[in-house]
């Protein structure tokens, strides 16, 4: 194993909690949703049963109605915020009140595939697969109230591109005045500079008050937000997760949760051509209040690759990833965009974690070039700036919080993929 290698495992076995992994320690003390699904398939590379657990951990958390949330506190941290008092969701290990993008369905499958305990990995998959599934079904239950084919995040956290020049717009039209007052640990970890505005923090704020408002009660919560937006970096995990689900829901004889899963896989990919834009080689976010495509040319489109798009879509995504040449990996926003800052959390930086993405759903398109550059530079922007939260993509620098569990975790996916 090499030095790369044992370094991203350090950070693996550091942020660990016992049952579940930590983002980084300071900035994010807790468990969050598609961190974990992610960190478990760095885990894999040397604990498999510990990569199991990492996702039972999260879906033990799972809502009676389905959703499972985007952060689970397990224990108390003032280091953080906003805090568990803050969301006051009434769960018995308190969670927060909204989700995160659905990869949990993806990690099942590559653990399972990849197992070496065969008879343990079907086991744990067994009792996983009801779980994924009620998660999905909640998607499109509340998420997708029209039967479009495709969800709305509610707010920009879910999106985990929380601060996405796609959001612009719609966030706008989401209120400033009559929060509660609050103070920023964030800023406290990370440079300020290199992190969501005020502004943005209040209208975050002001959205988690407004549902709160509401008891967290998710068959009202769609229609009741001022910011409803179709991401498709958001619907391409989800149908990817969906497509995984059904095959290994298949295998193992679970057959109305694979029926059920390959529809919405189906009907997503269907729906998903109604943001593809040939003029910008991407597909683009939907604003549903508005009811318009968003002209935002952010890493959300071409994480659609990530998607059984069409191949064509594919290959012109690889195309408009060439075009952009960034150095590291693939920015979160298109370079040439002027609202496009290097420095500045989702608005720009490169993140480990949606090359990877992006790189397996061009591989898996037969696109191999295209996938094995951005093996090559994420794997040398680690070798630059060791294991960072997110970096720029022109000159590497390592931003947000150190030592990065997710971004080890996808070292060890890329060395394996490397070999
Ligand atoms: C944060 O606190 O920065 C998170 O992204 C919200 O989940």
């Amino acid at each position: 194993m090499n030095a790369l290698a044992h370094a991203a495992i350090d950070i693996l076995k550091e942020n660990d909690r016992g049952t579940y992994t930590v983002p980084t320690k300071g900035l994010y003390p807790f468990q969050w949703n598609w961190d974990s699904c992610l960190t478990a398939l760095g885990q894999r590379h040397f604990d498999e049963s510990r990569a199991w657990t990492e996702i039972e951990t999260l879906l033990a958390n799972q809502w009676p109605d389905g959703m499972v949330p985007h952060i689970v506190f397990h224990q108390p941290d003032d280091g953080y915020f906003p805090g568990p008092d803050i969301w006051a969701t009434g769960r018995p290990v308190p969670t927060s009140g909204i989700t995160q993008p659905a990869v949990a369905g993806f990690a099942l499958r590559r653990l399972f595939e990849h197992a070496k305990d065969r008879a343990a990995a079907a086991k744990r998959v067994a009792a996983l697969l009801p779980k994924v599934a009620a998660w999905h079904r909640w998607f499109y239950d509340t998420r997708d109230p029209a039967g479009e084919g495709l969800v709305a995040i509610i707010h920009p956290w879910e999106s985990g591109r929380d601060n996405s020049i796609d959001w612009d717009r719609p966030f706008a039209r989401v209120p400033t005045e009559g929060i509660a007052p609050y103070t920023r640990r964030d800023t406290q970890h990370a440079d300020p500079e290199h992190r969501p505005t005020k502004e943005q923090y209040d209208r975050y704020l002001w959205l988690v008050e407004h549902f709160r408002g509401l008891g967290w009660d998710n068959r009202k919560l769609h229609d009741a937000s001022p910011f409803r937006v179709v991401d498709p970096g958001f619907n391409a995990i989800l149908i990817r997760s969906a497509a995984d689900l059904a095959a290994l829901a298949q295998e193992m004889g679970q057959f109305d949760i694979a029926g059920e899963n390959q529809a919405f896989a189906n009907r997503g990919v269907a729906a998903m051509e109604r943001l593809w834009s040939d003029a910008h080689g991407q597909y683009l976010c939907y604003d549903r209040v508005a009811g318009e495509l968003i002209d935002s040319r952010s890493i959300g489109g071409l994480l659609a690759a990530f998607a059984p798009i069409p191949t064509a879509r594919a290959a012109r995504i690889a195309d408009t990833i060439a075009a952009q040449a960034s150095r590291f990996g693939v920015a979160s926003h298109a370079p040439d965009d002027p609202r496009f800052q290097a420095k500045r959390y989702w608005r720009g930086p490169a993140w480990l974690v949606v090359n990877y993405m992006i790189g397996d759903g061009l591989a898996r398109a037969g696109l191999a070039d295209a996938a094995e550059a951005i093996t090559r530079t994420s794997l040398d922007l680690i070798r630059i700036s060791g294991f960072a939260e997110y970096y720029d993509p022109h000159t590497g620098e390592p931003l947000g919080g150190g030592r990065f569990t997710w971004t080890a975790a996808m070292v060890l996916e890329f060395l394996a993929m490397e070999a």
